[in-house]
């Protein structure tokens, strides 16, 4: 696939998991296909299936508060998408076959965009980015390279939902280590 849309194209007629059954549609990745900044969530939810664009939920919107305050940007300035593109059943986490299933489609997105800096959004966009089995909480906070991107991990915004506070502020923190990373590549 040599374009975001031809991509985009593949994952719609899509059935290679389970989780094709139970889509309203696919969900592929919003933003700007030459965007310097990525964010990679885990998967759509219920709002998610029925609008076909991610992050449009209750996560969704504290991400774009979030963006909005630490970055100065609003969404349409960078790229969002998940590693999974279908939703999973009842918001459980996918399993592995379906993120493995899907994963050629992230590999070729984030390959097709080249952002500078990708942050990652919980475990399972933080473990297929970094391809690692180790959780969020010991690798955030920092900021790593990757595949030629600096990769950002930090909570997913579901975990700021329920956490609160604490979460939320070493989310803020994140977003501005994001910020650095981004100034720091553009200066290379
Ligand atoms: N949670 C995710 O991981 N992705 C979305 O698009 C929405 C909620």
């Amino acid at each position: 696939m040599r374009t975001l849309d031809e991509l985009a194209a593949t994952v719609r007629s899509c059935t290679s998991c389970r989780l094709a059954q139970g889509r309203t549609q696919t969900v592929f990745g919003m933003g700007d296909p030459a965007a310097d900044l990525v964010f990679v969530g885990e998967g759509p939810g219920a709002e998610e299936d029925r609008q076909g664009l991610p992050f449009v939920g209750r996560s969704g919107q504290l991400l774009d508060r979030l963006i909005s305050e630490e970055l100065g940007v609003t969404r349409d300035a960078l790229y969002i998408c998940n590693v999974t593109k279908c939703r999973p059943p009842n918001n459980r986490d996918p399993l592995p076959d379906e993120v493995e299933a899907c994963s050629p489609y992230l590999a070729r997105q984030l390959e097709l965009i080249a952002p500078k800096v990708i942050v990652t959004l919980g475990n399972f966009a933080t473990r297929f980015v970094l391809r690692t089995a180790e959780g969020i909480t010991k690798l955030r906070g920092a900021v790593h390279e990757r595949d030629g991107h600096l990769v950002v991990p930090t909570f997913h915004p579901s975990a700021a939902l329920r956490g609160g506070g604490a979460v939320v502020t070493a989310m803020r923190a994140d977003l501005v280590r994001a910020k650095q990373a981004l100034d720091a590549a553009a200066s290379r």
